[in-house]
């Protein structure tokens, strides 16, 4: 009798390396590893993020609104605060290029 090789205990280890992140509002739902950059996961996936500092954490062009799970999200760093301070940003937007993905979550901007 054929037994599986990859037990479930095995798959479950997999399935906790990868998150899932969900683009509002196509409903587009992308797979990323654990701890990803949001905008550079995002850009490797040819998603639009506005970028003019090229992720230097300046211009704050790179901002996404947390729909679902913001807990899920990286705590805001100093440059972020900053950022999200001077831009007078919501407590759901968030800058990407400062952000790492820890658990799933569902995102917007007003150009998608
Ligand atoms: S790309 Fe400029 S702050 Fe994120």
């Amino acid at each position: 009798m054929f037994q599986c090789p990859i037990t479930p205990s095995r798959i479950k280890e997999v399935a906790q390396k990868f998150v899932k992140i969900l683009l509002k509002p196509k409903n587009t739902e992308l797979v990323a590893p654990r701890d990803t950059n949001l905008l550079q996961f995002l850009q490797s996936k040819d998603i639009p993020v506005g970028n003019a500092c090229g992720g230097m954490g300046l211009c704050a062009s790179c901002k996404v609104s947390v729909l679902k799970n913001e807990k899920n999200i990286s705590r805001p760093n100093d440059q972020e605060m900053g950022l999200k301070d001077r831009n007078h940003l919501q407590k759901n937007e968030r800058i990407s290029c400062q952000c790492r993905v820890l658990g799933d979550i569902e995102i917007t901007t007003n150009y998608w």
